[in-house]
C-alpha cells in the first residue's frame, strides 16, 4: 500500500496538526510505502515573503523530521523541486471545469480572507493538489477532514481522464482523520485550534515557559470539577482531549486521577505533561535547525525518488494525451 501526503512551509506545527496528521504519518511508515512532501507551490497561492519562504520550506522539513517523519522509511521532499507536480496539473487543468473548482469551500473562504490578491492560483489549488496525488499512483491519501473536498475532487478528475484516455491514473482513496479536528483554541473552545491565532494554540516545539503560559491561561468553564463534557465544561474536555491524547491515559481514568483536584492544579500538571512529552521533539528540531547540509541531503535524496515514480506516470500521461515525444 503506498500513501502520500502534503503539509504546505507556512507555519510551525501545532499539536492539532500533529495530532490529526502527522502522528498518522508517521504510523503508516511502518506499514507500507509513505511518501510526504512540502507544498511550497501550494503556498505561493497566499502572501510569502519572498526573502523567508525557502527558509520556512526548510524548517517545515525540520519539522516533520523532528515529528518523526523517517528518511529512511519515507520519501520526503520539496514539491517544487519535482518539476512533474506542474507540469501533470496543466494537463489535468483542460479537463476540469472552472464551476468544479468555484464550488470548493476552501477556495471560497480562502477568496474571502485575501480579498485583495485573489488569483487564478487560488482557484486552481485543487488540481494542483490533484496532480500531486495522481502522479505517484497512490492508494490512500491521509488528509484532515477540511481536505475531503479536494479528495473528492481529485477523485472525479483521475476517472475522467482514465475515461477520456483510456485506464492511466489510479484513483486513490481518502483516509480522512478526525481526530485534530478535535482539538480546540485555548482561548475558545467553540473555535478549532489555528495557527493563525498563535497565542491560543499550542505549538509542538514551543519552549516549556510557553508551554506553561499558554496552559495556564487557557479559558475553563464554571464550576469546580475536572469532568469531559463537551457541553457543559467545553474549555476543561479539551484541556483533557490533550491530556488523554499526550499521556495515553482514558478520560475515564483521567477523571479519577483528578478527582478533587482544581482547576488550576490540574491546569501545572497538563503544562508538565506536556513539556516532557514535547521535550524530543524540541531537541531534535533544535539539533536539526543547526545541520541545514543534512537536512537539504535528505531532501535532495527524496527528490530523486519521488522523480523516479512522477516521471514514469508522466511518460504515461504524456504518451495517452499525444503530446509528441
Ligand atoms: N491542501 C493540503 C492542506 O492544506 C496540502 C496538500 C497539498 C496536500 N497537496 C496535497 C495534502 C496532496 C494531501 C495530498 O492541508
Amino acid at each position: 500500500m503506498r500513501t502520500l501526503s502534503g503539509i504546505q512551509p507556512t507555519g510551525s506545527i501545532h499539536i492539532g496538526g500533529y495530532l490529526g496528521a502527522i502522528k498518522q504519518w508517521v504510523e503508516l511508515q511502518n506499514k507500507g510505502e509513505c511518501i510526504v512532501f512540502i507544498a511550497d507551490l501550494h503556498a505561493l497561492t497566499t502572501p510569502q515573503d519572498p526573502k523567508t519562504f525557502s527558509q520556512k520550506t526548510l524548517e517545515t522539513a525540520v519539522e516533520l523530521l523532528s515529528s518523526g517523519i523517517d528518511p529512511e522509511k519515507c520519501i520526503i521532499f520539496v514539491q517544487s523541486q519535482v518539476k512533474e507536480h506542474t507540469e501533470l496539473a496543466w494537463i489535468l487543468n483542460t479537463i476540469t471545469p472552472i464551476g468544479e473548482l468555484e464550488r470548493m469551500i476552501q477556495y471560497k473562504e480562502k477568496s474571502k480572507q485575501f480579498k485583495d490578491s485573489v488569483n487564478v492560483g487560488l482557484l486552481d489549488y485543487p488540481v494542483l493538489q490533484a496532480a500531486d496525488i495522481l502522479l505517484y499512483q497512490v492508494d490512500s491519501v491521509p488528509v484532515g477532514k477540511d481536505q475531503s473536498q479536494h479528495l473528492e475532487l481529485t477523485k472525479t478528475i483521475a476517472k475522467k481522464f482514465n475515461q477520456k484516455y483510456g485506464e492511466t491514473l489510479k484513483v486513490p482513496e481518502a483516509l480522512v482523520l478526525d481526530m485534530g479536528g478535535k482539538i480546540m483554541a485555548l482561548n475558545d473552545p467553540k473555535k478549532k485550534m489555528s495557527k493563525s491565532f498563535p497565542e491560543t494554540c499550542l505549538f509542538l516545539f514551543d519552549e516549556p515557559e510557553v508551554i506553561e503560559k499558554k496552559v495556564m491561561t487557557a479559558v475553563t468553564d464554571t464550576g469546580k470539577t475536572i469532568e469531559y463534557d463537551t457541553a457543559k465544561k467545553p474549555g476543561i474536555s479539551n484541556l483533557l482531549t490533550i491530556y488523554s491524547l499526550f499521556s495515553g491515559k482514558t478520560m475515564k481514568e483521567l477523571e479519577k486521577e483528578f478527582k478533587g483536584v482544581g482547576y488550576s492544579k490540574f491546569k501545572r500538571r497538563l503544562a508538565a505533561m506536556l513539556t516532557e512529552k514535547l521535550e524530543p521533539f524540541r531537541r531534535k528540531k533544535k539539533e536539526l535547525m543547526q545541520r541545514e547540509v543534512y537536512v537539504k541531503e535528505i531532501l535532495e535524496r527524496g527528490r530523486k525518488r519521488a522523480e523516479i515514480i512522477a516521471q514514469s506516470t508522466m511518460a504515461e500521461v504524456r504518451q495517452k494525451v499525444g503530446l509528441l515525444s
